[in-house]
């Protein structure tokens, strides 16, 4: 098949980074369909460790061309300086060459960014726990059809009207909440700067996707966030406000609903940032320890992320929803020396037994785990499935009876060669 659409199965961080610079070596495209520069995607290179947030994994393979899609919100400043960093690398990063930017991709201005610290601020102690980047007020824009798009940067008339009437209807309730002004004229400056500089790569990329789809060639659809962020099927209110899930790669890339292969990556624990129901958590020192052995620490905020159990209910729904027909499972190697405990069913607050994801009450359920034997070798240097302690090896197999998904891929370390594949 030749698009692969890569999902996180739960809250985001389950290491796709890592999962897509793997699948691009063999790909035509990498696409980024959805949110904005609140993702880390985190590549461990033979040059030491890079951060993407914007720019697709794909960038660090001579061959591939990089996408950023329609239903990304781009904060341009952000992402003029995030491509000069990764030129300052040494990586090849060519604007209408190997990144191309969609012209209808929402802008994220600084006003966003000031918003979604006062909405944080506002919500008190029912705050999401965002990553301040202005990912929710950018696109609340987009939905109020008040949002500039990467388009308008070419077009100065229209970025000037287009941000006359933003920032009139801003400065009304920046005032009332005591913020400073918008000033239109330094925000139109800024931008027609940032635009100029992104120039070269700012086209129609759902026309090139289409193009491209039609000849043949291999697209890796790059998921951000994920399914359990997504702003719909999600833990809402407790989510991004993107379509994280794979829904978002058609409505975020311009590509027809075509057959497609959905590869779901999964930690073998589960973590999450922010705030918001987690049934499997580990609030005591078990938590404590599964941080620290996997180094769960956010990749855009730095915020400890909170770990818990695998929960198969949840992943089972993601699964669903997302259309995932294998798993990749990431960070196998962390479960070292840990018990081995799967969640696959709540007990709801009625007292009864369920094995579906429930829209409310997810902070009232109890979870219910079966136990498997711990392993205590290292697993970092294996390569074959066949090598891998027996109890391992059985960890990952119930792993797929309970989800009801294959797994296909086994990660057992940060770098490149780490994989095993079955
Ligand atoms: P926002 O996307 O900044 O609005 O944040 C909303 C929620 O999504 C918060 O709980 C964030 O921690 C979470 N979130 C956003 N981006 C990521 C990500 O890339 N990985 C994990 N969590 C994320």
């Amino acid at each position: 098949m030749p698009t692969t659409c890569v999902v996180g199965i739960l809250w985001g961080d389950e290491g796709k980074g890592k999962v897509i610079d793997f699948l691009a070596a063999e790909t035509d495209y990498v696409v980024r369909f959805g949110g904005g520069h609140n993702a880390g995607h985190t590549l461990i290179l033979p040059s030491g460790k890079l951060v993407l947030h914007l720019v697709p994994s794909g960038v660090v393979h001579a061959h591939t061309t990089n996408v950023i899609g329609n239903g990304v919100v781009v904060d341009p400043i952000h992402l003029c300086s995030e491509i000069a960093k990764l030129r300052d690398r040494g990586l090849r990063v060519e604007l209408g060459r190997n990144l191309l930017l969609s012209e209808r991709a929402h802008l994220i201005l600084e006003a966003h960014r000031q918003q979604d610290h006062w909405h944080e601020h506002l919500r008190g102690s029912g705050k999401i726990g965002t990553t301040g980047r202005g990912i929710g007020p950018a696109y609340s824009d987009r939905c109020s059809r008040i949002g500039l798009r990467l388009g308008d940067l070419l077009r100065p008339e229209r970025l000037r009207a287009g941000l006359q009437s933003l920032v009139q209807q801003k400065n009304a309730w920046f005032a009332s909440a005591g913020l400073a002004a918008l000033d239109p004229d330094t925000m139109y400056r800024d931008l027609l700067a940032a635009g100029e500089t992104l120039r070269p790569g700012i086209v129609d990329t759902g026309a090139v996707l289409r193009e491209a789809n039609a000849a043949g060639k291999r697209i890796l659809l790059e998921g951000a966030q994920g399914c359990l962020l997504d702003v719909e099927l999600g833990t809402y209110p407790f989510v991004t406000s993107s379509h994280a899930s794979t829904g978002g790669a058609f409505s975020g890339t311009g590509l027809p609903p075509h057959a497609m292969r959905v590869v779901g990556i999964a930690k073998a624990y589960a973590t999450r940032v922010g705030e918001g129901p987690f049934p499997t958590e580990l609030k005591d020192e078990v938590g404590d320890q599964l941080r620290k052995a996997g180094n769960e620490f956010g990749s855009t905020t730095g915020r400890p992320r909170r770990c818990g159990w695998f929960d198969s209910v949840a992943v089972r729904y993601s699964g669903g929803v997302s259309g995932a027909s294998e798993l990749v499972v990431t960070n196998l190697d962390v479960l070292r020396g840990f018990p081995l405990r799967i969640c696959v069913a709540y007990r709801m607050p009625d007292g009864t037994r369920t094995t579906q994801w429930p829209a409310f009450d997810l902070e009232l359920a109890v979870p219910e785990y079966v136990e498997l034997p711990s392993f205590s070798e290292d697993l970092r240097e294996i390569r074959q499935f066949a090598k891998l302690p027996l109890n391992a090896q059985n960890y990952i197999r119930a792993l797929e009876t309970h989800t009801g998904i294959p797994v296909r891929v086994v990660s057992v370390g940060p770098e490149r060669q780490q994989v095993i594949l079955r």
